[in-house]
């Protein structure tokens, strides 16, 4: 008897249905799964086939097909080792049909039978939702990422035995207890660092903008400990953002039982040395690169002028887009990038160019700092020279605000944005009709802002930015309109 099971696997971030199909005819024993199947698929035979005996059920010596449609999409990982062991077992009867319609079945066995965690739990859901498919069957491990879509029933099970016991009725599965996330407190704080007021400023801005954040400067001047205390200034995430990053991460294999949901913003620091796939994704099976990792957080990529010219110019699209289209022979995948891009570098090789004291040649220095394109910096909001602390500052113990105070500003800052947009956007997104409401500016200042677009020679997506950037730094300080006041400090974040 041929028996279907429904299950489903995902391409990039997105799932889709698929059918397991089984089959036991007469015929020489043998075991075969077809339909565009890797290795691991393939591999998933000698698991089934030990899991069933282990648990105590026997399979016959005949002819066993199984089938995953639809065949022309590959398929990949070891999620389908339980569908494919239910399908068996209920072409053999001991697995009754009726309820098998009504579940999306996932999960990797291990060879003594207990189910083992899966990757892209929480985008099966969402597909099964969409699906208008009742509830779905995965491993345990996977309950609270699961758990976060309303609406579809989700049946944690732990071994193959209670799968079976399940679909026949004979049991109940409960869910497990909720577990409580604590959610960690950062362990750095805005306090430790001490002056470059003007660099927390532009952070301040940037976390309450969304705004992309170029520092550059002298060694030892505290750029990359201001970049890594950005996430403890930004907003919690709201249930759709703690849905969107959790699904990115479950589908890229990097949930944990330790982080089984992502409710913190993430912040990605990938090394210089990364690859451009390990950087905006791909490859061949679609995964998300780290610029969809940082999606709803924080991209951070210190010593940018090390990266490779090539790896940072695939940035300029979905910098702008705040998604990533991949597009391969076998696939075309489209996943989010909307992150708060900080990058830092030093100004030169010897890197004191700001301290008067540097031994570059002026070829050295241009060829240095040319690595960051024109179009990339293009895309950037605000840009800082940074210089070292002054004997004062680095010898006092005086230190400046904490996290937490900056965070109230950026709150308020934000909340006066969601108000304006009436959805969690913000105005590093604004749209050109939106700007066109909201960045208004008097007759002087705006001659003001046009006069200054030779002296730092504006491009019309730099234009924006000053405006975008001033509409942010008004919003700090609470008032309705653009002032001129708030345009000269956005120009003043502009590299001359
Ligand atoms: N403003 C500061 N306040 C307090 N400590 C600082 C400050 N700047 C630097 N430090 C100290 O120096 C260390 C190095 O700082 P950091 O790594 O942030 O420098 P950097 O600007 O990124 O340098 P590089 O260009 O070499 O990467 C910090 O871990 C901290 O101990
Ligand atoms: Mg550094
Ligand atoms: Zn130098």
């Amino acid at each position: 008897m041929v028996s279907k099971i429904l299950s489903s696997s995902y391409i990039g971030i997105e799932s889709y249905i698929l059918e397991v199909e089984a089959d036991i005819m007469p015929g020489l024993p043998s075991f075969n799964i077809v339909g565009l199947a890797d290795a691991a698929i393939s591999e998933s035979k000698e698991r089934v086939r030990a899991a069933i005996k282990n648990s105590g059920y026997e399979l016959p010596a005949r002819r066993m097909v199984i089938n995953l449609s639809p065949a022309g999409i590959r398929k990949e990982g070891a999620s389908f080792d339980l569908p494919i062991a239910i399908g068996l077992l209920s072409s053999l009867g001991v697995v009754e049909s009726k309820n098998l319609k009504k579940y999306l079945v996932l999960g990797e066995l291990s060879l003594n039978g207990d189910i083992r965690k899966i990757d892209g739990a929480i985008n099966s859901v969402i597909c099964a939702k969409e699906n208008n498919i009742e509830g779905i069957i995965l491993p345990r491990e996977n309950y609270e990422e699961a758990n976060m879509i309303k609406g579809v029933e989700v049946i944690p099970v732990e071994d193959l035995t209670q799968v079976v016991e399940f679909l026949n009725g004979n049991i109940v599965i409960d869910p497990p207890k909720e577990k409580e996330f604590i959610e960690s407190d950062y362990i750095v704080d805005f306090r430790e660092v001490k002056g470059q007021i003007q660099a927390k400023r532009c952070i301040e801005i940037s976390a309450a903008g969304g705004h992309n954040f170029y520092m550059i400067g002298t060694p030892g001047a505290g750029k990359s400990m201001l970049a890594k205390r950005l996430p403890t200034i930004l907003p919690p995430m709201n249930d759709d953002e703690i849905i969107e990053s959790t699904k990115i991460y479950s589908s890229a294999g990097l949930l944990t039982r330790s982080m089984p949901i992502i409710s913190k913003r993430p912040f990605r620091s990938p090394h210089h040395s990364s690859s451009m796939v390990a950087l905006v994704g791909g490859g061949r099976t679609p995964k998300a690169g780290e610029i969809s990792l940082a999606h709803n957080g924080v991209l951070f990529l210190d010593e940018v002028t090390e990266f490779p010219r090539m790896v940072l110019e695939t940035l300029r699209q979905p910098l702008e887009d705040k998604k990533i289209s991949i597009t391969r022979a076998e696939y075309r995948v489209e996943m989010p990038a909307d992150m708060i891009l900080i990058m830092a570098s030093n100004p030169c090789p010897c890197g004191n160019l700001f301290e008067n004291k540097c031994t570059c040649s002026i070829s050295q220095i241009q060829r240095y700092q040319h690595k960051i394109s024109g179009p990339l910096l293009d895309r950037i909001d605000l840009y800082l020279e940074i210089k070292k602390l002054s004997k004062e500052e680095l010898g006092g113990f005086e230190t400046g605000e904490s996290s937490e105070e900056i965070r109230k500003r950026v709150n308020k800052a934000r909340k006066i944005q969601w108000k304006r947009f009436g959805s969690s956007r913000i105005n590093g997104n604004m749209t050109p009709k939106e700007m066109k409401t909201y960045c208004e500016l008097d007759d002087n200042t705006k001659k003001i802002l046009i006069d200054s677009i030779d002296t730092f020679g504006l491009s019309g997506r730099s234009y924006d930015k000053v405006l975008k950037v001033s509409r942010t730094i008004a919003d700090l300080e609470g008032v309705e309109n653009i002032q001129l006041a708030h345009i000269m400090e956005a120009l003043s974040y502009r590299k001359k």
